[in-house]
């Protein structure tokens, strides 16, 4: 079976994870912007990620322009959130980004804790991250948002890795 890795990812967390994975199941990662149509097609399984920026995952508008091209493949997702991730949220955020289609009973969605470093934020990001801290009532919720945070590690993937194993003969 043939099995890729897409992801795309801001300040690199995302590419972190898609890395360990890949390298696990050693599996191509690839770029989806720029991928071959043809390698696509070939392709069983595919393993994507994306980070989430305001409710919307970095590739919304490549999974909207290339649901046809995913419909017929098995889909493991791993969505890079918050390092302390809302729970509360995940539907949401998957209903609003992942094309219905998509959302078949076997498609897999796995949320992984993020970070974030303020001084590798974009001055806008680091604008956003704090205004969300001022907006925050709990101040458990307010502290992590107004402080660098970093969740990112290798154990996170566990799960996408059993369920690809579980899939692949
Ligand atoms: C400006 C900004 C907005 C964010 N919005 C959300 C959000 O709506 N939900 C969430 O769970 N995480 C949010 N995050 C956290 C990111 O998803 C997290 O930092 C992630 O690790 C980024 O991964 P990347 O470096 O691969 O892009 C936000 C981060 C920043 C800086």
């Amino acid at each position: 079976m043939n099995g890729l890795v897409l992801y795309k990812s801001r300040y690199g967390a995302t590419r972190q994870y898609a890395d360990w994975i890949a390298t696990d199941l050693r599996l191509p990662v690839i770029d989806p912007e720029r991928i071959d149509e043809r390698l696509l097609a070939a392709s069983d399984f595919l393993l994507i990620g994306t980070s989430v920026y305001n409710g919307d995952l970095l590739l919304k508008t490549w999974l909207r322009g290339n649901t046809h091209q995913l419909e017929q493949k098995k889909l493991f997702f791993f969505i890079v959130c918050a390092p302390s991730p809302d729970v509360s949220k995940h539907g949401q955020i998957i209903m609003d980004n992942i094309p219905g289609a998509l959302l078949r009973p076997s498609t897999d969605v796995f949320f992984l804790p993020g970070r974030w470093i303020f001084s590798d934020l974009s001055p806008s990001d680091g604008r956003a991250l704090m205004e969300k801290a001022l907006a925050e009532d709990d101040p458990a919720k307010k502290a992590v948002l107004s402080q660098d945070s970093d969740a990112v590690k290798k154990v996170n993937i566990a799960g996408v890795l059993e369920a690809v194993r579980s899939f692949v003969p």
